[in-house]
């Protein structure tokens, strides 16, 4: 019998219930690396569990491509995505192919290098100190929910600086980026009977509230992001409309919900690894690599799909073209080949060649500005958080695309800002 047809691995309802599927990633990278999934209710797929795998398969993107999607969703959801005309339309870089893809990459990617994303380092810093002020409050000692109350908020704040959001539209985008992100989740989801009618009205609002921004920068352009993407121009082109909105869409959704995840099982493992948060106020100099091993630890984008484009033979399994196969990064995160003691939370670890922003033709273009932004928290939460405590149960959200707690309920003592 096979070890599984792939449902646990895929499914969002199994993730909420069970949590995320280490152990039988553990026994799929050591019995079936490369494994046929026939899942009911989903495409079938060629699961891909090991490191080593995962790079060889993304640095060939001309054989397997991101052009028909990235995410695996069931098929009744598929069809609905089909039906929808804004959707269809929009063009997201994410899903595209070379050569197309580097043209749309070099839009954006100045803003996103080590020196640029300096120069956002005061930004990022006051959010966290903000925040962390607001924990405080009077009296230093409270209980809040971490996901909500912190680790939504500071992403939130600096993505939308870079955005061009303004302050009084925050609530707006967070709410829709959860409902983006987590359409199969009860208490995250857009209300509505008719998902397909839910989701158009969520698109529709999305372009509302972009169409503004892109508008203002045109008229006024300044020296930020909204603007350069505003502006931007393909090969000497103007940029088309709906790539234009596709690019602040994917810049907010793919940096907002993987910061805010990375947060939140950053503070969990640090709850659970008292010894490891301890060193930590000790030693700040290992910020640095505690923020590699927190995203490891969590890996907030769990998977990502790609096509086969033509017959490719992988450990000795035949992929034919056409097929699908799913890269699970957090499965490549624990591989014993590539990491000493895997299910160790250190944060000390070195070498960390984690998968958690991929690697190759897609890698993660906000992995700079999610670094300082998560650095700039946890910097801020090492010198001023003398004592903390889960305070309930936390709740993982109903997803097995980009995955994480949705509640992180705790209980702190704070010092007060110096
Ligand atoms: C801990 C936080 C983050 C994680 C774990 C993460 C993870 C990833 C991963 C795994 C990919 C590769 C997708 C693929 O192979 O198809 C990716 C791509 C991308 N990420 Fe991130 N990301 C994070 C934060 C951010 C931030 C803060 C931004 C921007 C503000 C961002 C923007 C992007 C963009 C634009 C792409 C597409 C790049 C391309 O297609 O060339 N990400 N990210």
């Amino acid at each position: 019998m096979s070890i599984t047809d792939g449902l646990d691995l895929v499914s969002s309802h199994a993730y909420a219930s069970q949590g995320i599927p280490h152990d039988l990633w553990t026994r799929l990278r050591a019995e079936s690396p490369v494994h046929w999934c026939t899942p009911p209710g989903f495409a079938p797929f060629w699961a891909i569990t090991k490191h080593a795998d995962i790079c060889e398969i993304s640095k060939q993107p001309e054989i397997f491509s991101s052009a028909e999607g990235i995410a695996m969703i069931p098929l009744a959801q598929e069809e609905i995505v089909r039906q929808q005309e804004l959707a269809g339309s929009m063009r997201v870089i994410i899903e595209m192919d070379p050569p197309e893809h580097r043209s749309f990459r070099n839009v954006a990617s100045p803003v996103f290098t080590p020196r640029a994303v300096k120069d956002m380092d005061e930004a990022i810093r006051t959010s966290a100190r903000e925040i962390v002020d607001r924990l405080a409050g009077e009296t230093g000692e409270g209980e809040c929910d971490f996901a909500n109350d912190v680790a939504a908020a500071h992403p939130l704040r600096i993505l939308s600086t870079m955005l061009g959001v303004p302050r009084e539209s925050e609530p707006d985008i967070l709410r829709l980026t959860n409902q983006l992100f987590a359409s199969d989740d009860p208490d995250l989801q857009r209300e509505g009977e008719d998902r397909r009618q839910a989701t158009m009205e969520m698109g529709l609002e999305f372009y509302q509230l972009f169409d503004r921004i892109i508008q203002d920068r045109r008229a006024n352009p300044r020296d930020d992001l909204a603007s350069l993407l505003a502006n931007a121009r393909i090969d000497g082109e103007p940029m088309g409309m709906m790539e234009t909105l596709g690019y602040y869409l994917i810049t907010f959704s793919a940096g907002h919900d993987t910061t805010k995840n990375a947060l939140v099982g950053g503070m969990r493992a640090l709850l659970e690894h008292p010894d490891q948060f301890e060193r930590l106020k000790r030693e700040p100099e290992l910020l640095d690599s505690a923020v590699e091993e927190v995203v490891r630890w969590s890996t907030p984008v769990n998977h990502m799909k790609r096509k086969v484009l033509q017959d490719y033979e992988l450990r000795g399994q035949k992929l034919r073209g056409g097929d699908w196969l799913v890269m699970f990064y957090a499965s490549a995160n624990r591989d014993e080949e590539v990491f000493d003691d895997p299910f160790a939370f250190r944060i000390d670890r070195r070498p960390n060649r984690h998968l958690a922003f991929g690697i190759g033709e897609h890698f993660c273009m906000g992995a700079n500005l999610a670094r300082r932004s998560q650095r700039a928290l946890l910097q801020e939460l090492a010198r001023r958080l003398e004592w903390a405590e889960l305070a309930g149960e936390p709740e993982q959200i109903h997803s097995a695309f980009v995955v994480g707690l949705k509640k992180l309920p705790m209980r702190y003592r704070i010092r007060p800002a110096a």
